[in-house]
């Protein structure tokens, strides 16, 4: 897949640059070429003998060098390039990304770029979720600058969260999917749930859950990079649109199902929201007051509709392929084969969520995905390449022959 594809790789000083050295070979494996622009503080981890060695080309770092200059002018090496991949992407090269700053070479050849360009972030838990860097990813992920990671886990200062550099793996393909030409899935419209409902008891308050939202959107994402026209129906979230991507915000599961429902005939759709179980019978259309000594008010509940049942169930309007989602905390696949026949989905993709695998607005999951062929066992892959292969799959069963096509 990438035989022959230009990768340039910037590489940013932090401790995970180690990790580039293993990227470089892995791309080098796949007979792509690589060539390296190094930051100053990167080149205190990384030695650019070392890099020269694995791609076999000459290493790139200082913006006034007149030998490069007249070798390789920077705007060239910016355009020589099908991809630029940013592996470490340390907060600083994120912050100077998104300021438009120019002032070495790294950060200009970035700047002058008309090509993709992914970013592996890599940096202390803490800085990662500081308000500026989070701002700053904001801005380059609505920019259009593609992420991967960072993945939960300890780092080099010993401390736990999320921070830590995709694995090179993971990095390769997130390389091999935005080089992915093809789109298997041009043609087809999808539908995707994402996030929480929010079920109101009155107009102050609400019932909901802890669902980020993340599945569900990097599904989406990677329904629309495969080419499927995606609507994605989203609750109260925290995460940026995904690109390329329509997007309906609700509230309610009644508002989800309305929106679904709207979207019309689809090929696929995929219920990865977490839906309120119950609604409040009858919410309260002023705030219930507390009264002095007076018993706490009881909220009578009723069910809500169950989304991915009614669309399972919708007669000629259903959708080709319907998935759902089992987050279960124990006997995960028999209770997800049971799910799959009670709500008429074709098939289901079952999650652990007990709290020790992070499951719950973390970055990776462990799934099973049960289809009307029987079980498959993934292992545990970032959401986004969890996203990845459910797009692929889908795209594969909707590429086969539907019965009544086969036998014309
Ligand atoms: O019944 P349970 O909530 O475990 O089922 C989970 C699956 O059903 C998920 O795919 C979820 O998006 C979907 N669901 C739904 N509407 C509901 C409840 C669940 O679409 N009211």
């Amino acid at each position: 897949m990438l035989k022959g594809k230009r990768i340039l790789l910037v590489i940013a000083g932090g401790i995970a640059a180690f990790k580039s050295q293993e990227l470089v070979r892995l791309l080098r494996k796949r007979d792509a070429q690589v060539r390296c622009v190094l930051t100053g503080a990167g080149a205190k981890f990384v030695t650019p003998m070392a890099l020269q060695v694995l791609t076999e080309d000459k290493v790139y770092s200082d913006l006034f060098s007149l030998t490069d200059e007249s070798e390789m002018g920077h705007i060239q090496l910016s355009r020589d390039a099908d991809l630029v991949v940013v592996a470490p992407a340390t907060a600083n090269i994120l912050a100077r990304m998104a300021a438009g700053l120019a002032d070495d070479l790294a950060t200009t050849v970035l700047l002058a770029t008309d090509k993709p360009v992914l970013a592996a972030p890599a940096m202390n838990v803490r800085m990662w979720t500081h308000a500026a860097t989070v701002a700053n990813v904001e801005t380059l992920r609505r920019r259009g600058i593609h992420f991967v990671g960072p993945n939960d886990g300890v780092m080099a200062c010993n401390e736990y969260g999320p921070g830590r550099m995709s694995e090179p793996e993971e990095i390769v393909a997130a390389i091999e999917s935005l080089l992915t030409t093809e789109k298997p899935l041009a043609g087809k419209s999808a539908l995707v749930t994402s996030g929480p409902t929010r079920e109101a008891i009155d107009p102050v308050r609400y019932i909901s859950n802890h669902s980020s939202g993340k599945q569900g959107h990097a599904i989406a994402a990677a329904l629309a990079q495969l080419g499927a026209e995606v609507t994605l129906v989203s609750g109260p979230v925290s995460l940026p649109d995904p690109a390329g991507v329509t997007v309906v915000r609700i509230d309610s599961a009644d508002q989800m199902l309305a929106a679904c429902l709207a979207a019309g005939k689809v090929d696929v759709a995929v219920c990865a929201a977490a839906v309120a179980d119950w609604k409040m019978a009858r919410p309260a259309t002023a705030k219930i007051k507390k009264k002095a000594g007076a018993a706490p008010p009881a909220l009578e509940l009723t069910p809500n509709p169950d989304i991915l049942a009614t669309l399972s169930r919708r007669g000629p309007q259903r959708p080709t392929l319907v998935v759902g989602f089992a987050a279960e905390t124990e006997n995960l696949v028999a209770n997800a084969i049971e799910k799959r026949s009670r709500k008429g989905c074709d098939w289901i993709v079952a999650n652990d969520v007990s709290p020790s695998t992070g499951t719950f607005g973390g970055e990776r999951n462990t799934v099973h995905l049960i289809t009307a062929e029987g079980v498959q066992a993934w292992p545990t892959l970032s959401k986004d390449r969890v996203a990845l292969q459910l797009a692929g799959a889908i795209a594969l069963h909707l590429a086969r022959p539907r019965p009544a096509e086969a036998a014309e």
